[in-house]
């Protein structure tokens, strides 16, 4: 016979004959995913679960010096979510698996000897079962079947869903990840990932004892720092049980989803991973810590970090707060992190306190270890009680399931620790202190007062603040700033209870009556590109003629259109006779169109730096009412909060009667979140130093940027062709030849009342160049100086290397004396007129 001849192929079909036998026999014996007391699991051996996702066997596979037991997706040999023996691999491949006389699961070792052992007792007929979630369960093979001991409770590096992490806060028993000590050691490692049930319950992964990473609060929906939670929310449901009884975190696939575990790494990541059929790949969807801004506390107490700002080095601090320590934090050390300019006013009760609260918004909420929670209390209450209580520093929801701004109260009395921008972020209200609330404003005049002086000064500062009153009443109102995910309400003087008053509505126009009044967004009607938008000019049916600013397409992601809509919003709470108006916006399909009033005479830059002619149109007054005009405009918007962060004559557009109005404050910083590079909307020439240099954004820079529109406007000449056009103003001011800086096109030499007040001008231009923002005046002062004649302070000049020493502070006697004496620079030899120290 043919088979008899070929003896090697006859053992190879018996051996093949035999293992069907024996894998029908043992399937037909126990079914694949059940043993049975008296029975075992030897190397080799494996228990499958029914469906069979999951398989119970000794690996690694081979023969290998360790072998652990374990469970893996039979799918993906590597993925091993469960490993019993993980501490005490077997030293060779004669271990077995066996359920004792006594209830207890046994892992033995060639000798016999217990290894492991679940460390139960049970029932005298108990069987083991592989389910389909990948649970080993132990049970007593009562009819309920309940579990004894399952492997579920004692997770390794793996969550599967519905497996738990958290607490058990009766029995105190806990339930967390341990990483692997190594890719191919499943010994205990060093990274743990729990969940933390104080405060609000959050994950933490920990390096020893040491945390490394947080979740961030779990607000409802998801842990607030793990936004990507949203994006994957058709595949799973996401559960936080926090009840008497137990904190714990787990998760479930919804249906058709296919395998997933969330597994922490030999290396401390965290990942969420899916299994990807196709590819056969597992893919990462979630992984932790991401950036750098997810390393806990990376900028300290009150440091904020953004992961797209490497400008300031990632980390900035909270609006109010400055570094604790700036050298080492100039040495990039900035886990001293910040503390605050100006104490809070407080311990007057609810009542006459006048901090009030700075919105943080897109952020991944501060550590909630140690705050104090209350769930059925609204966000109004929280605020209140927040305000009335002097520890606390900070207020957000509990809760966001209900959608709107939430409910619940979290209070922290704590510092604020490992604040960070997240896409998709929430809101942090902070407490802050009034006159952080109106902007930076009073700096001019340091504090600390000398005798000879203080009468003066007293006099001064009750006359601002019955000026500010007045201010006040004037803009009584609710205030929103909305600029780089930073929004602004005021304080206790908005007594408006709900922060969210309804809002206007800019009308919306059809992408139709548009295209036909811009034919058809055709090149003829192209008035300007600019980097956000093209601007066409448009005539709608009526004849009205319009500027409609059409958005680029290729910057329309998710984040610019939540940002086009909120812009829209906010403009239309700022109707200005300084500031251009927002007539319609519209907003189909990919079309996303702001449609702004017309202005015949189109930008301020045609005619300052234009020919001759257009420059002469421009009279000395008419500089003189633009100039006052754009201020008060912009004093207008810091008033409302707002920081416009690109003043530039080219964005001051001038009606038929030359009344300048200020444009592009909302389009310019519309996609700023998308752009890592935050310089990119501003204007070279324009930008204040300090903004260049650490990206301080607050409102001096602004101040800033108009001393330079100022000082244009009156000479004509751009800052940007000539690199010493501050310095050289200011000399020419200094030599008290400052009439030389106007524009020669305007004809005539200033005599009089006229030289005075363009002297003044000048000298508020220079002032508000100041390279030191505290140097610089706020802009409702600056609206006061231009309208009245009070007496001015001297500018320094406006170069870095005039920045005073630190041991040479210009105190006030000192401004105070310049001030009084040296008003208009007219005597270079007198005392104190030493510009540079
Ligand atoms: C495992 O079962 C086999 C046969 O069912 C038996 O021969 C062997 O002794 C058992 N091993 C252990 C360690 O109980
Ligand atoms: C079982 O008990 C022993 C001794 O108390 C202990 O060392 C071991 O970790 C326990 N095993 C399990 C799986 O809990
Ligand atoms: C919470 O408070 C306790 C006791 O006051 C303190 O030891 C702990 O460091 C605080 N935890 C955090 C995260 O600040
Ligand atoms: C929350 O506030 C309400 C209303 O003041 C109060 O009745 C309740 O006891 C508070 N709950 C907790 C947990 O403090
Ligand atoms: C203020 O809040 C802290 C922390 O929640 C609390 O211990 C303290 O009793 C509160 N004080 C008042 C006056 O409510």
């Amino acid at each position: 016979m043919w088979l008899k001849n070929q003896p090697h192929l006859h053992s190879l079909l018996g051996i093949l004959v035999l293992f069907i036998l024996v894998s029908t026999a043992s399937a037909a014996n126990r079914g694949s995913d059940i043993l049975d007391k008296g029975r075992n699991i030897t190397d080799g051996d494996t228990l499958v679960s029914a469906d069979g996702s999951f398989t119970l066997g000794f690996f690694p596979p081979g023969v290998l010096a360790k072998r652990y037991l374990g469970i893996r997706f039979s799918v993906s040999e590597d993925a091993i979510c469960w490993v019993a023996n993980r501490d005490r691999p077997l030293t060779d491949a004669r271990g077995a698996l066996v359920i004792s006389d006594t209830g207890s699961l046994f892992l033995l070792d060639s000798f016999g000897q217990v290894v492991w052992s679940s460390n139960t007792t049970g029932a005298a007929s108990t069987t083991l079962q592989l389910h389909n979630s990948g649970n080993l369960v132990l049970s007593d093979g009562s009819a309920n079947g309940a579990a004894i001991w399952q492997s579920f409770d004692h997770p390794s590096n793996t969550l599967l869903p519905s497996m738990k992490i958290g607490k058990n806060l009766w029995t105190r028993e806990e339930w967390y990840l341990t990483s692997c000590a190594s890719a191919n050691d499943p010994a205990t490692g060093k990274f743990r990932y729990i969940t933390d049930g104080e405060g609000v319950p959050q994950n933490i992964l920990l390096d020893g004892d040491k945390m490394i990473y947080r979740s961030g609060p779990w607000n409802g929906l998801r842990f607030s720092g793990v936004t990507e939670m949203t994006s994957y929310s058709d595949k799973f449901a996401y559960q936080l049980t926090r009840s008497s009884s137990e904190v714990t975190y787990s998760y479930v696939s919804k249906a058709e989803a296919s395998f997933s575990r969330l597994l922490l790494t030999d290396d401390g990541v965290y990942q969420r991973l899916v299994w990807d059929p196709t590819s056969r790949l597992w893919k990462i969807f979630f992984q932790a810590p991401r950036d750098i801004c997810d390393h806990y506390g990376r900028c300290g107490a009150f440091g904020l970090c953004n992961a797209n700002a490497p400008s300031t080095s990632f980390c900035s601090c909270v609006q109010g707060f400055s570094p604790t320590s700036p050298v080492q934090w100039k040495m990039r050390d900035t886990s001293n992190g910040c503390r605050r300019k100006m104490v809070l006013d407080c311990g007057n009760g609810m009542s006459s306190t006048t901090d009030g609260f700075v919105v943080i918004d897109g952020v991944k909420l501060p550590n909630t270890h140690n705050v104090s929670v209350n769930a059925s209390i609204t966000l109004e209450e929280c605020r209140a009680r927040c305000l009335a209580n002097c520890s606390c520093l900070a207020y957000a929801p509990l809760d966001l399931k209900g959608g709107g701004a939430g409910t619940g109260c979290i209070i922290w009395t704590e510092d604020l620790m490992d604040l960070r921008y997240v896409d998709g972020g929430q809101i942090l209200y902070l407490r802050s202190t009034k006159s952080e609330l109106d902007g930076p404003s009073v700096s001019m005049f340091p504090t600390g007062i000398v005798i000879g002086v203080s009468v003066a000064l007293i006099i001064i500062l009750v006359l601002l603040a019955f000026w500010v009153i007045i201010t006040r009443r004037r803009h009584r109102m609710q205030r929103v700033l909305v600029h780089n995910g930073l929004r602004v309400t005021g304080g206790s003087d908005s007594h408006s209870p709900n922060p969210a008053s309804p809002m206007t509505s800019v009308p919306t126009i059809d992408l139709h009556t548009i295209i036909e009044a811009t034919g058809s967004f055709s090149d003829a009607n192209k008035v300007v590109e600019e980097g956000f938008s093209v601007v066409y000019k448009g005539q709608l049916p009526g004849g009205t003629m319009v500027a409609v600013k059409r958005l680029k397409q290729s910057l329309l992601t998710d984040k610019g259109r939540q940002h086009f809509s909120r812009e829209v919003e906010v403009m239309s709470t700022l109707t200005h006779v300084n500031l251009a108006k927002l007539l319609y916006y519209c907003r189909e399909g990919d079309e996303w169109i702001l449609v702004y009033e017309w202005m015949e005479k189109k930008s301020l830059n045609l005619y300052i730096f234009g020919e001759e002619g257009l420059r002469s149109s421009l009279s000395w007054a008419q500089r003189r009412e633009i100039i006052r005009g754009v201020a008060i405009g912009v004093e207008f918007l810091h008033g409302r909060g707002f920081i416009h962060r690109d003043l530039k004559p080219a964005n001051i557009l001038v009606s038929d009667t030359w009344v300048p109005k200020i444009a592009d404050f909302a389009t310019a910083k519309l996609f700023i979140d998308e752009q890592t590079d935050l310089t990119l909307v501003q204007t070279r020439g324009y930008v204040a130093p300090e903004y260049i240099g650490e990206g301080a954004l607050t409102y001096k820079c602004d101040v800033y940027s108009f001393g330079v529109v100022l000082l244009e406007t009156v000479s004509g000449k751009r800052r940007t062709s000539n690199a010493m056009f501050l310095p050289d103003a200011w000399e020419l001011w200094n030599q008290c030849k400052s009439g030389e800086l106007l524009d020669v096109a305007v004809g005539g030499e200033p005599e009089g009342e006229v030289l005075s007040g363009l002297l003044r001008c000048i000298q508020i231009g220079l002032l508000c160049v100041q390279y030191l923002p505290e140097h610089r005046p706020s802009m409702s002062e600056v609206v006061a100086m231009l309208n009245n004649s009070s007496q001015l302070p001297r500018p320094l000049k406006p170069t870095p290397n005039s920045r005073p020493g630190p041991g040479a502070q210009p105190g006030p006697s000192r401004t105070f004396l310049l001030w009084l004496f040296c008003s208009c620079g007219r005597d270079p030899t007198s005392p104190g007129m030493e510009a540079t120290v």
